[in-house]
């Protein structure tokens, strides 16, 4: 079943959005031992809940090779940070010019919709890995 994303009214969630919040991918549970080339930390300012996001990247293809996160946030922003996460690292790793530019609005197309309401959760993710690949650049003389 497909949300439609301006659909005010709609809280259901489609079937995309419940996989990627019943089998999360890209999860990270024990970052103490994580070797990270990038984090970002976001909160949200509409509910209060926290993102952080750690990249692995390749210097030469400057290209994301790993995207782990975690996150306090509702089942929205599990699903759309989950969806994130495979976006970054497909086919080989999306671009860190192009990671830049990745939008909430990409992220919910591919979740099928989420519930208008929710939009603010799945802005936490996109916010994150931009913070991310501004602490990679800033450590490696980006
Ligand atoms: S309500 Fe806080 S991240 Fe969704």
């Amino acid at each position: 079943m497909k949300n439609n994303p301006g659909d005010v009214g709609n809280w259901l969630y489609s079937e995309t959005v419940r996989d990627h919040f019943f089998a999360p991918r890209n999860l990270l549970l024990d970052e103490a031992t994580y070797e990270a080339d990038g984090i970002g930390i976001v909160g949200s300012p509409a509910c209060g809940d926290m993102m952080a996001v750690w990249i692995r990247v390749d210097p030469k293809a400057e290209r994301i090779t790993e995207c782990k996160w975690r996150t306090f946030g509702c089942a929205s922003a599990i699903a759309s940070t989950s969806m994130m996460s495979v976006m970054v690292t497909e086919e080989g790793g999306m671009l860190l010019t192009r990671a830049k530019k990745l939008t909430p609005e990409a992220i919910i197309e591919r979740l099928d919709g989420l519930p208008d309401r929710k939009y603010h959760c799945s802005v936490l993710g996109h916010l994150a890995i931009r913070e991310a690949i501004k602490d990679y650049e800033q450590n490696h003389g980006g």
